[in-house]
């Protein structure tokens, strides 16, 4: 019997009643399925934590989590502490120094829920979003001089490494190459960033030299946005920079029917520090203690996680058990357009899981 050590860090707001429902979910799949137990060690790292401390996490927190098979995240941030420092105090202080630079965000219409899209149902948007998650954008370069002053000046440096480019491509030519379709889509800005972009292009090109199995073709992000909307059914797998994947996806969540059923994993394909696993959403102040938080997105996302551990089959049993729940509208939470509370979605995902035998 495998035993998998699950570091969980619900952080704040919805992150809370979101992880605490997934986590019953998982005892449930361990109970059902017998050959795994999860050891599940909790983290009240968080907004709190730093109100209380002045830091979100332990200096050493990232270490601690070394240890771990996989981390199931919840969402950081609180109304009256800057997000900026949210954000960076815990999410990226753990994102980076783990290395878990393929940021996988799979979107699809799920049984049961529309889309805004007019005439898009399921089966016709069915992508996996791969986000560089370590450089680009959010590489934490830049400063600020003569602050407050009329000549203050802020720079915000992109970062973009032969390296980082080229295995992030790699990681991306290979999620294509597991999917049925096997279609890359690689997401620039190479007409109006001369130097980056034009070198991730570069690498593009090279790297696909390895995939002649993959079709691949390259997109212009702002022209990206319009295909996404108009055409979803030619894509498939996407590749971007952190900035624009973080956008598309935010996207590609909503045309999939909510962000509150969106999945992602933070994944150090090296195997040489845990992946982490949360639902795309943040803590949702707005409805923070309401009890009406979707939990869906999070279900997913141990789904996604189980995987990654190596527990395909019983992923498989909770994504077909997500898919029963999400078909039937009495079971849809708010932001679906329905009145089921967090506590009614997770017994049924429950019930589902304990009623089936496969
Ligand atoms: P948000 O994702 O928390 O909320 C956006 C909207 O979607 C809200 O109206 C919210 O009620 C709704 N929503 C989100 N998740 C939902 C769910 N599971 N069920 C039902 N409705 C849901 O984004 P927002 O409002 O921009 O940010 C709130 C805080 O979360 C900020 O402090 C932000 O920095 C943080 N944040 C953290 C993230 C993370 O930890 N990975 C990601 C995004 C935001
Ligand atoms: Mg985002």
């Amino acid at each position: 019997m495998k035993t998998y050590r699950i570091a969980a860090i619900p952080g704040d707001g919805i992150g809370i009643e979101v992880v605490e429902a997934g986590l019953q979910v998982l005892a449930a799949l361990a109970e059902r399925d017998g050959d795994f137990t999860l050891d599940v060690e909790r983290f009240d790292w968080g907004s709190e934590r730093y109100k209380r401390t002045g830091a979100l996490m332990p200096k050493d927190g990232a270490d601690q989590l070394r240890a771990f098979d996989a981390i199931f995240f919840g969402a950081v941030g609180a109304p009256d502490v800057p997000d900026h420092l949210t954000l960076w105090g815990l999410r990226l202080a753990i994102c980076q120094p783990l290395d878990q630079f393929a940021n996988v965000r799979p979107t699809r219409i799920l049984p049961g829920i529309t889309s805004p899209l007019r005439g898009v149902d399921e089966g016709d948007l069915d992508w996996v979003i791969v986000r560089e998650n370590s450089e680009g954008e959010y590489a934490g370069q830049g400063g600020r001089s003569h602050r407050g002053l009329p000549q203050e000046v802020a720079t915000e440096v992109s970062i973009f490494t032969r390296a980082g480019i080229e295995r992030i491509m790699r990681y991306a030519f290979e999620v294509a190459r597991s999917r049925p379709r096997k279609l890359l889509t690689v997401v620039t800005k190479s007409n109006a960033q001369r130097y980056g972009m034009v070198l991730w292009d570069e690498i593009a090109r090279e790297v696909a030299a390895d995939f002649p199995d993959v079709t691949w073709d390259k997109m212009l992000v702002d022209a990206m946005t319009v295909r996404m909307t108009l055409h979803p059914k030619s894509l498939d797998t996407i590749v971007a920079t952190n900035l624009h994947a973080d956008i598309l996806s935010d996207l590609a969540a909503a045309l999939a029917g909510s962000i509150g059923v969106a999945p992602t994993g933070n994944i150090n394909p090296t195997g040489r520090a845990p992946s982490m696993f949360e639902p795309i959403h943040g803590s949702a102040f707005d409805i923070t203690g309401k009890g009406i938080a979707n939990p869906i997105a999070t279900f997913w996302t141990a789904s996604m996680m189980l995987e990654h551990l190596g527990q395909p089959h019983t992923a498989a049993t909770l994504m077909r058990a997500i898919e029963r729940v999400t078909a039937d509208p009495a079971l849809h939470t708010p932001d679906l357009g329905g009145t089921a509370r967090t506590d009614d979605v997770t017994r049924a995902v429950i019930d589902a899981v304990r009623g089936r035998n496969d």
